[in-house]
């Protein structure tokens, strides 16, 4: 891979071991993907946040770090409510841990509202074209198919060497030739809401990590295209898909001339309504917390929420994870959800708390949570539409 003459004087230590090291970890990124040069992007958004998943290693190592930021950099989701992790029973040690991981990121000029939906607090990280380097896979799903951007998955320590560099090396899904679809998903049946999370869970597999253009009977809004990718990019590793119609295009096709890519599909599948359904049925426990924001809540999912809950008490753990700049600008819609009981949640989510694990079932709304919360809590999941799921934390079955 080329590196400037700046670059290369960064590669040869001349900025310091930190910025030696972070160009180390782009230029072998570069060297085995066969990336041309380095690419500037406009943010980062680094996974290896939570305690509960990087541990002790994980802190030291970020704690070694030194240096600024040089871009917009946004954290993933950490293992504690930062406010509220007493009340939620994490250990004071665990919190300690948590808070020193945060701090580390902090003295880095990294932004420490720790959430997957960093498109959610402002716009100008992110726009349709703009190279990015984001780790979570819902994050890095809604960028690349959603925004229009493009951003490989990066790992921690990746986006974070792109971070304190300001680049990333111009490989995988920078480049319009890798991110031509070359399976076709057609959709039986109207869809809506969870619907898409459950779609989402089937298709990631058979998908893997092929790109995928869907054709859909229903126009999904922004928060189920983003509960869709984040259930391929969980059950499969799905980092882009397309939907007929809609914008982003698949390039050269920026005016819905599917001719354009049609030539590429290699694979057409179709999945039936009733296939969608039985993912609702897939795990039938009873649960004993229901937690939603999987990825984290929109202000548009609140506001449902809230009216959903309007007039009901809670009678078992419900958790609603959001982002902290969410929570903060929508305080009248918190007051209304946690006028319930329910438990509006930041910094955190089901799956990176340690809390989780206490759980015996939970019912989430989400195919990311559906997959992920077995193997990372060890809790049996199960699906629910938001109404079931609000019902089932009233205690009203029916
Ligand atoms: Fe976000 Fe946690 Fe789900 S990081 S996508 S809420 S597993």
């Amino acid at each position: 891979m080329h590196l400037t003459a700046p670059d290369e004087r960064i590669l040869a230590g001349e900025q310091g071991y930190v910025m030696q090291k972070a160009m180390e970890i782009l230029a072998a990124l570069g060297d085995i993907y066969d990336a041309d040069r380095l690419i500037p992007v406009k943010s980062t958004q680094i996974a290896g946040v939570s305690y509960k998943t990087i541990g002790d290693a994980g802190l030291e190592w970020i704690s070694d770090l030194s240096g600024v930021v040089r871009v917009p950099s946004i954290l993933n989701p950490a293992g504690i409510d930062r406010l509220r992790w007493r009340e939620l029973g994490v250990s004071e040690e665990f919190a300690a841990k948590q808070e020193q991981i945060i701090d580390a990121y902090e003295k880095l000029g990294i932004i420490t509202e720790c959430t997957c939906t960093p498109y959610h607090l402002r716009d100008d990280i992110a726009e349709t074209g703009d190279h990015l380097a984001w780790s979570e896979s819902s994050a890095v799903s809604y960028a690349n198919s959603v925004i229009g951007a493009r951003t490989n998955r990066e790992g921690g320590p990746s986006a974070l060497a792109a971070a304190l560099i300001g680049k990333t090396p111009n490989y995988g899904y920078h480049l319009d030739e890798n991110r031509i679809p070359s399976l076709a998903i057609r959709v039986e049946g109207e869809l809506s809401g969870t619907d898409y999370g459950a779609l989402g869970y089937i298709a990631g597999g058979i998908a893997g990590a092929k790109v995928s253009v869907f054709s859909l009977e229903s126009v999904p809004t922004d928060d189920e295209r983003k509960a869709l990718g984040a259930a391929m990019a969980a059950s499969g590793a799905v980092a882009l898909y397309y939907i007929e119609g809609l914008p982003p295009h698949p390039p050269g096709g920026e005016r819905g001339h599917r001719y354009v890519y049609e030539r590429d599909i290699a694979e057409r599948i179709t999945i039936e309504h009733s296939e969608i359904a039985g993912v609702y049925g897939m795990c039938r426990c009873d649960p004993d917390i229901i937690a939603l924001g999987c990825p984290h809540c929109s202000a548009e999912e609140l506001a449902e929420l809230r009216d959903l809950l309007a007039g009901k008490t809670v009678t078992k753990e419900f958790w609603i994870c959001t982002s902290r700049a969410l929570r903060n600008r929508h305080p009248d819609i918190v007051a209304g959800i946690e006028s319930s009981g329910a438990k509006v949640i930041c910094d955190t989510c089901m799956v990176v708390s340690p809390v989780c694990a206490r759980y015996d079932c939970m019912m989430v709304a989400s195919g990311k949570a559906l997959a992920y919360v077995p193997q990372m809590c060890g809790t049996d999941a199960v699906l629910g539409r938001i109404e079931d799921c609000v019902r089932a934390a009233v205690g009203d079955a029916g």
